[in-house]
């Protein structure tokens, strides 16, 4: 089966520094782009230059010193704002100028006080000028999912004319669903002429939990980019999470013939390493990076697990740098998964000791939450003295 490649973009250092609580320094911001580039993402969209001084000297940073990658910039379709960005990304080896401009009546009316036609003149006069400066250059029709359709093939329609090498189709506020966005995408692919000859991009948010499914519906229907961010930091509810839109590409291939560049071992590391620089920590139950995404409780998962990792895994985690699967010992637990653990211990229990065992471990589940190490030793130590 031939599979075709989805570009990665990441937008951590950008879209996920807006989340609450999200905003790094130089140093952070270094220091997780070097991360972004051993990861292997295709684009690190590094800042919003004309925001402040110091998003404008950590995308010249980042642009100096990872070489891999193509930088992007953000920039509203503003000359000011185009100029900054080249002038912050101009050393980098791939530079991106990724201009934007809202195309939603709601936008036009409450935001930008500009009617439709005077919209399509800035998105033409600022793509023409940000072309001028860099080779590659990405439009975005920010809240284009609320966006009239066959304004948007306009939109684009100008873009392309201009010289934008890559569309970008934003779900801003989180509002679409998976075949909504997809037909979205198929009309543009469609109507839009010499799109055939850019790459689509997609952005969702996670307003309603459905930035990843959006994501990968818009992919089943021809974008070839997914904007994304580690443990889906974002504005608000987040943007669609990269390790869940990678992993999806990568577990389901049968179902969606796509490959990503991504080194998926360096997953967890990139994780923790926003998470450490955030302090945001990613929840427990998160798909792929949280504490709990490959630990098994109930004593019918974890017998099944000891029987083969296929009943209850649907990829190792090892495949994203996660050491191990833990088997946690709480109440649902059950003899195999405690036996298990005595073992590792270094304590090979036979039947009548391990049912002992088992009693004291019950009770004590009864009162704890968790169930470790030191506890189990506890219980060799004080309830069977005799081994
Ligand atoms: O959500 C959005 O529309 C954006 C654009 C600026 C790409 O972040
Ligand atoms: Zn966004």
């Amino acid at each position: 089966m031939g599979t075709e490649r989805i570009a990665i973009f990441d937008t951590t250092l950008r879209d996920g520094e807006q989340s609450p609580g999200c905003s790094m320094n130089l140093d952070e911001k270094l220091q997780m782009a070097r991360q972004l580039e051993a990861l292997g993402v295709d684009v690190i969209e590094a800042g919003f230059p004309v925001a402040s001084d110091d998003d404008f000297s950590a995308v010249q940073a980042i642009a100096r010193e990872c070489r891999k990658p193509v930088i992007a910039a953000l920039c509203r379709a503003l000359p000011r704002d185009i100029d900054r960005a080249w002038e912050a990304l101009r050393e980098a080896a791939r530079p991106r100028i990724h201009t934007f401009l809202a195309t939603s009546d709601i936008h036009l009316a409450h935001k930008l006080q500009k009617t439709r036609a005077e919209a399509l003149e800035m998105i033409r006069d600022g793509v023409r000028r940000a072309k001028a400066l860099c080779a590659d250059v990405e439009f975005s029709a920010e809240d284009a999912t609320r966006s009239d359709w066959d304004y948007l093939v306009q939109v684009f329609a100008v873009a392309i004319e201009e010289g934008a090498t890559v569309l970008n189709v934003p779900d801003t506020v989180g509002y679409t669903v998976p075949d909504e966005y997809g037909k979205l995408i198929s009309h543009l692919r469609a109507r839009v002429p010499g799109i055939e000859g850019v790459t689509i991009s997609v952005h969702c948010h996670n307003d309603l939990g459905l930035a990843v499914a959006n994501s990968l519906a818009a992919v089943a229907a021809g974008a070839r980019q997914v904007e994304c961010t580690v443990n889906g930091i974002g504005e608000r509810a987040g943007n669609a999470a990269l390790e869940e839109v990678v992993m999806a590409l990568s577990v389901r291939r049968d179902a969606l013939p796509f490959a990503t560049g991504v080194n998926q071992e360096a997953i967890y590391r990139a994780s923790q390493t926003l998470a450490h620089i955030t302090g945001i920590e990613v929840q427990p139950n998160k798909a792929i990076v949280g504490r709990n995404a490959f630990a098994h409780e109930s004593g019918i998962h974890q017998h099944g697990m000891l029987s083969h990792r296929s009943t209850y895994e649907i990829m190792t985690p090892e495949s994203v740098g996660v050491r191990r699967t833990s088997l946690v010992l709480g109440k649902h637990s059950g003899r195999h998964a405690l036996a298990k653990r005595f073992e590792e211990l270094g304590y090979a229990l036979g039947r009548t000791e391990l049912d002992k065992a088992y009693k004291l471990f019950t009770k004590l589940s009864d009162q704890k939450k968790e169930i470790f190490d030191e506890d189990l030793l506890a219980i060799v130590r004080d309830g069977l003295t005799h081994i």
